[in-house]
């Protein structure tokens, strides 16, 4: 994958996807030191203190159905949970969708946004926030009880540009096997680092037990009489067991 980094942007998932609508080939990653607008899942928006984290949107044109585009954001969770397990040595999990934990908190999150055209995918960008070097007081108040950072999880400071290259590499030869075998692999592997796995969720009051992924990403989720739920949205009506250490 080859990586552009720009000083400032107002959000490199807007910078990525102006260069795809614009014919840019797969493969380019969009990188800021300091992203003043970045935007999260279900609407929120995502906080990066300058030159501390990384911000990276990458452009992707996959042969997949529509309906398996968001296995890309899964497969892009295993890429950042290898990465970050690489450098710090330690186990980093995931939570449904696409979040990555380690001690049980946020270290990254993942926004996968696919256009498509006449009912075929035209391309998918993959945003990619993984918190490098910030200390919690680089947090709003209210999240510092639920994230952490490299640097927070280990105490040192880290590469920002050599660990976007080392997840550049991870997410190249991931997708170079969805490109090889479809993405058929993406729920089993995801899966081995689930969080929750045979977890209680509550789920508009009413509790569950978290029963796996489908082969599209939907989450399953089993209530006490029994009945299976497939859940294709974000997390937001969900509450998951509380896992920090
Ligand atoms: C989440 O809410 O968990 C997803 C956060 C995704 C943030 C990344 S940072 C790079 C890219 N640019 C954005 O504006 N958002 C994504």
């Amino acid at each position: 994958m080859r990586l552009i980094i720009h000083q400032e942007a107002e959000s490199t998932q807007d910078l990525a996807r102006e260069l795809a609508i614009r014919g840019e080939p797969e493969g380019l990653a969009i990188m800021a030191l300091n992203q003043t607008k970045g935007r999260g899942t279900t609407g929120h928006s995502w906080v990066s203190p300058p030159g501390k984290n990384l911000a990276l949107s990458m452009i992707l044109r996959p042969r997949l159905a529509p309906e398996e585009a968001p296995l890309l954001g899964l497969l892009a969770s295993i890429g950042v949970a290898e990465t970050i397990e690489a450098g710090i040595g330690r186990r980093a999990q995931l939570k449904w969708p696409n979040d990555v934990l380690v001690d049980g908190r946020k270290i990254a999150g993942i926004l996968p946004e696919a256009s498509l055209n006449n009912r075929e995918i035209s391309f998918v960008i993959i945003g990619i926030g993984l918190n490098v070097n910030s200390e919690l007081s680089d947090f709003p108040p209210d999240l510092r009880d639920s994230v952490t950072s490299l640097r927070l999880s280990v105490g040192r400071d880290w590469d920002l540009e050599g660990t976007a290259r080392d997840l550049l590499e991870r997410m190249e030869s991931l997708y170079g096997r969805v490109k090889r075998e479809g993405c058929g692999f993406i729920p089993q592997l995801w899966a081995t680092r689930w969080a929750h796995g045979d977890a209680r969720l509550c789920r508009n009051g009413v509790t569950y037990t978290a029963e796996g992924i489908d082969a599209d990403g939907a989450l399953l989720i089993r209530s006490d009489s029994g009945e299976m739920h497939r859940l294709t949205s974000g997390p937001s009506e969900l509450v998951w067991p509380d896992l920090r250490k």
